[in-house]
């Protein structure tokens, strides 16, 4: 078991991973210096109204970070998630804000991705999700019902994050909460470890201390690919 912690092996792990494990395989993260936000306004690109003023701005927005996912790995951080699921006795579910495909190109299967998909399109008549890895425009049609009326499968700044239901179910009975590479300003995962803690231990791994680290019994600050590995090995006995 990580150390500063009492020795209750846990059964049930939820992990809740943010931009910042996906940093070291070069993506950017969204509040780091230079980071997205640092460069285009939530107000021009991530919200409904933002879609209904400028679809076009949208679309190049997100083909442009789709476009970023072929020439990305996996790290050892996202590698070692994946062990972690294959290796480990009890239960493991990963939960990511993040929007690329790193987590199930490394292996893991068990993961919800709260903020839906880079490598995925909705329809806005037909309500199809087909997988996508090209651009999307305003005239693309659905592959399912032809109309021209796709948008990225992506949660959008007052919309509602997916599988919520499941998370929380998976927050209420878990006995220990791992947060990684997330600055814990977005809700509602910033406030997962407030529902975890209620009767799990949690631990933040992150490069700083981040808006919530006071919640948390345990904070690691580090590189993910140095403190994830780390921690699935103490995890899995190793
Ligand atoms: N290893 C670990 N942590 C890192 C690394 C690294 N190599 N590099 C950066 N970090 C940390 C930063 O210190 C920061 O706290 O990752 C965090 C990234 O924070 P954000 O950029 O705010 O990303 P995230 O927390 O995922 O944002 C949440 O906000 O904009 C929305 O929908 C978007 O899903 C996103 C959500």
């Amino acid at each position: 078991m990580p150390p500063g912690w009492p020795g209750r092996r846990p059964g049930h792990i939820v992990i809740l991973t943010g931009a910042g494990i996906s940093r070291e395989s070069g993506l950017d993260t969204f509040r780091d210096a230079g980071g997205i936000w640092d460069r285009v306004r939530i107000e021009d690109v991530a919200t409904p109204q933002a879609f209904a003023r400028d679809p076009a701005r949208v679309h190049a927005f997100y083909n442009a970070r789709r476009a970023q996912l072929p020439g990305v790995q996996p790290n050892a951080a996202h590698l070692a998630l994946a062990r972690l699921e294959r290796a480990f006795a009890g239960d493991v579910l990963l939960v990511t804000q993040n929007v690329d495909d790193l987590h199930e190109r490394a292996g893991s299967t068990r993961l919800l991705r709260m903020h839906g998909a880079l490598n995925r399109a909705r329809c806005t008549v037909c309500h199809a999700t087909p997988a996508w890895t090209g651009p999307t425009e305003t005239d693309t049609p659905c592959p399912a019902c032809g109309r021209a009326a796709l948008r990225p499968d992506v949660v959008w700044f007052g919309e509602m994050p997916l599988h919520m239901d499941e998370i929380e179910r998976a927050l209420a009975r878990c006995d220990l909460f791992v947060s990684i590479g997330t600055s814990g300003t977005v809700y509602p995962a910033a406030g997962f470890v407030t529902i975890a803690g209620e009767r799990a231990e949690t631990l933040e791994l992150n490069l700083e201390p981040s808006d919530v680290s006071s919640r948390f019994d345990a904070c690691r600050t580090g590189p993910a690919t140095l403190l994830v590995p780390a921690l699935v090995d103490e995890l899995l006995g190793g």
